[in-house]
Formats: C-alpha cells, structure tokens, sequence
C-alpha cells in the first residue's frame, strides 16, 4: 500500500510499504478515506527527529471503513464506518476506567517512561505505523473505534479522531466560570475549536491571539475578540485591557513547544537536529528545553486564581519555568493529551444533527490525495495558502 514516511528533518515521502495485517485477536484493519493533518505532526516534521527512524508511517487522525476485524472485536464489523481516536487505549485497565485513556496501563509505553502509544508518533509513543495511508492496523480495537453514521461527508465525523476531544478537553481543563471568560492562545485548528467550544458551551467572552492574518479571521467572524501579537506593543495589556484589568479567569494554550518569539529554545531545537541521534535523544531526554513564549503569555495574562489549560504538546525536561509568578498568581495548571474516548458521548450528539454547532463542515480548508501529502505538509507548516487543516483522501 501507499503510506506518508518520515525520512529526516522537513522530508516526508510517499512509498510503498507492506500492506498491514491482523496480528493479535485484539486487531482490525481498516481502510482509510480521510486522515488529518496535525500541528502535531509539524513537531515530527522539525524538532523531534531523533525520536523517528527512516520509513515510519505518520498520521493520527485517521476514518475509514473496517475490512477486518481479530476474533476478540465485537463492537464492529467489516463494513462499519469508524473514526479512529489517535491514542490507543484498552479499555477495561485502571487509567482507562478513570477516563485516562492516554494513560493506558495497557499500551503505556514502560521502555520510555512514557503514557499510552499514539499512532504515528515516535518511539516514546510506541512507534505504531500511523494512519496516513492506505490501510491501517488498529491495535484494541475491541475498544477504541468510534462507530459513526453512514450518509454525511467524513468531515463531519473525522474530527472525533483529535481535535474535537482535544479542544473539548482544554474547555473542560480550563473550568471557565459560568459566563466567564476565556483567552484562547494560538488559533490553529485546536484553538479554533476551543474557542467555538467555550461559546457552545456558554463562555462570557472569547479572546483569541495568534499572529497568521487569516487564522484571526477565521476566529473574528463567529464571534472571537481577536488579537494579533504581532501588532500590539504589549499582549498582557492588550488582553488586561479586554477583560476589566483583571485578565481572563482561564487560558488555553494551543500553541506548544514551536511558539513563535523564543530564541533559546529555537536553537536548542536546531542543534538537536545536526546532532546525531542517539546524543540528540539523550540531551532531550535530560536537557531539552521549549519554546516556552505561548505558556509564558498564558501565565502573565491570566487573572490571579485562574487556570491554565495546556493542549499545545509540550516535551523539554529543562524548561525555565516563571515559578513567582506561577506560585505568586495561585494558579492551576492542567494539561495532557487529550483522553480521546472520555469525550465522545457529549460531542457525538453535535456532529449528527441538521445545525453542525461546532462548524465541523467547512473546518478543513484543503482535500489533497496521499500522494500529495508531501507537499501539503510544506504548505501546512509555513501556513501559505490558507492552509488551516489538510485532509488527505488515501
Ligand atoms: N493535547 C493533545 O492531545 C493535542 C492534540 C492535537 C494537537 N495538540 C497540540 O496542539 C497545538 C496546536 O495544534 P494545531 O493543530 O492547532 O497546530 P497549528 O500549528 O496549526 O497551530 C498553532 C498556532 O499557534 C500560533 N502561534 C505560534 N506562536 C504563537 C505565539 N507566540 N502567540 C500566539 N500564537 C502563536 C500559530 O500561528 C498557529 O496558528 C500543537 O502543539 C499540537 O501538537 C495537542
Ligand atoms: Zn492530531
Ligand atoms: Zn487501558
């Protein structure tokens, strides 16, 4: 089959790969019709190479029609329409029966020291072949495709698989007060969504700060009190100003590791990728630092006794962190990937009816075939074209 590979820093192939098969009981396999695109694969795509090798399958966005399924998968058949959450979770262990599916103790990954795997997302995260191809192997699938309508465009149903729980998650993290207000940092595809989530479910007012032109525009024209960072003299002013002096009772920050206005951690990040890997892996598992800019902002512009709420993807061990402030603010941080599966039975209900109140149709701005994915992620990355969400259609 066809499948997107990593092969080194900003370079993604489309090759052939062997076609995936049922391994474990637990397994199925689907077809891929739609797959997205991801601010989470930009840090593959630059910064985390030296936790990839040649040839993995990225992608972890994936919906699709099941082909197959192993003797333990009953909830689906072949044929069922399925949207693939991008953590992969068991179901019945501890972590998952807390709602902590991205702390499956199941699939967490003991080697790394790190939580669940995810799907096409480094050896920290189990090295899964991803779901930007042809076909994928769906490991627990006994529990974790969401089965979804026949009829509708996937566009209606493909953002179950991240950026609807992940913005659902960072609603929920960031406890707005009833009516209260919300600043949104980074208004790409999860940003966005956060901000028509907090109004759906009833935030006073929305704040929304990037600094891509069209990116602001999307988010003013339903309703986001937009600013642009890049032209105002001082972010915490600009947003005091909106928000009685005070600051806004929460923050998400949807931006992460690659904010823009960082310096030190942008060469920190430049100097992994020249280094060979296995030094590179061994310095950013003990030393590497973030572009901490985006979760600075949200420190300084949040009112005292606010909460920050953390969906942009995070991965230095030595970050400076303003712990005064922090501490000085009484703040609350919450943060993680977002627990996909605990989030489908309150948004599923809004995907299916006449209204789309989250404008999940019209959300993804380019359909592009897999064999144009390596191209499309240049554009995605340098945000040309009015790239916002790319889906490729394998
Ligand atoms: N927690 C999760 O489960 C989860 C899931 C999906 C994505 N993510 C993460 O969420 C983040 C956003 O994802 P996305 O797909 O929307 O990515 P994206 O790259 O399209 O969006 C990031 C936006 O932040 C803006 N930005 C950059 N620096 C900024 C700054 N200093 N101030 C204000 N805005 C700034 C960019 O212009 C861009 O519009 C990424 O870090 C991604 O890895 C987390
Ligand atoms: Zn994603
Ligand atoms: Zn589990």
């Amino acid at each position: 089959m066809k499948a997107l590979t990593w092969h080194g820093r900003r370079d993604v192939r489309v090759d052939d790969v062997p076609d995936p098969r049922i391994e474990q009981p637990t397994d199925a396999i689907i077809r891929v019709t739609s797959s997205g695109l991801c601010g989470s694969d930009l840090h593959l795509y630059e910064v985390l190479g030296p936790f990839l090798d040649a040839g993995d399958v990225l992608g972890h966005e994936p919906m699709g029609i099941v082909e197959e399924v192993g003797a333990e998968v009953g909830h689906i058949r072949p044929g069922d329409r399925v949207v693939i959450p991008f953590n992969i979770s068991c179901g019945h262990c501890f972590m998952c029966d807390h709602g902590l599916q991205t702390q499956c103790e199941t699939t967490q990954v003991r080697e790394e020291g790190m939580g669940a795997a995810l799907f096409g997302y480094t050896r920290l995260y189990g090295q899964v072949p991803g779901g930007q191809a042809e076909y994928l192997r769906v490991p627990q699938a006994q529990y974790g495709p969401i089965k979804v309508p026949q009829g509708p465009d996937d566009d209606r149903f493909l953002f179950l698989s991240d950026v609807l729980p992940t913005a659902w998650q960072a609603v929920q993290y960031a406890e707005i007060p009833d009516g209260g207000s919300v600043a949104v940092i980074g208004l790409g595809p999860i940003g966005e969504m956060a901000t028509r989530i907090a109004q759906h479910l009833g935030a006073g007012q929305v704040i929304g700060l990037d600094l891509v032109p069209e990116r602001l525009a999307r988010s003013g024209a339903h309703g986001v009190h937009t600013i642009d960072v890049s032209a105002v003299d001082s972010v915490p002013e600009a947003v005091r100003e909106l928000s009685n002096g005070r600051g806004p009772d929460a923050v998400i920050d949807a931006v992460g590791m690659e904010a823009h206005g960082a310096p030190g951690g942008k060469l920190a990040h430049t100097l992994a990728g020249l280094m060979p890997d296995a030094i590179t892996r061994k310095v950013m598992e003990t030393a590497g630092v973030d572009r901490l800019s985006a979760f600075s902002t949200a420190v300084e512009i949040v009112r005292r006794g606010g909460t920050i709420s953390l969906s942009g993807v995070y991965g230095g061990t030595a970050d400076p962190l303003n712990m005064l402030q922090i501490f000085d603010k009484q703040l609350t941080l919450r943060m993680g990937q977002a627990n996909v599966k605990r989030w489908i039975d309150d948004i599923l209900p809004l995907l299916t009816g006449p209204d789309d109140p989250l404008g999940v149709e019209g959300f993804a701005t380019h359909h592009v075939p897999l064999t144009e994915a390596p191209a499309a992620y240049e554009t995605f990355q340098k945000k040309e074209d009015g790239a916002f969400k790319v889906v490729f259609k394998p």
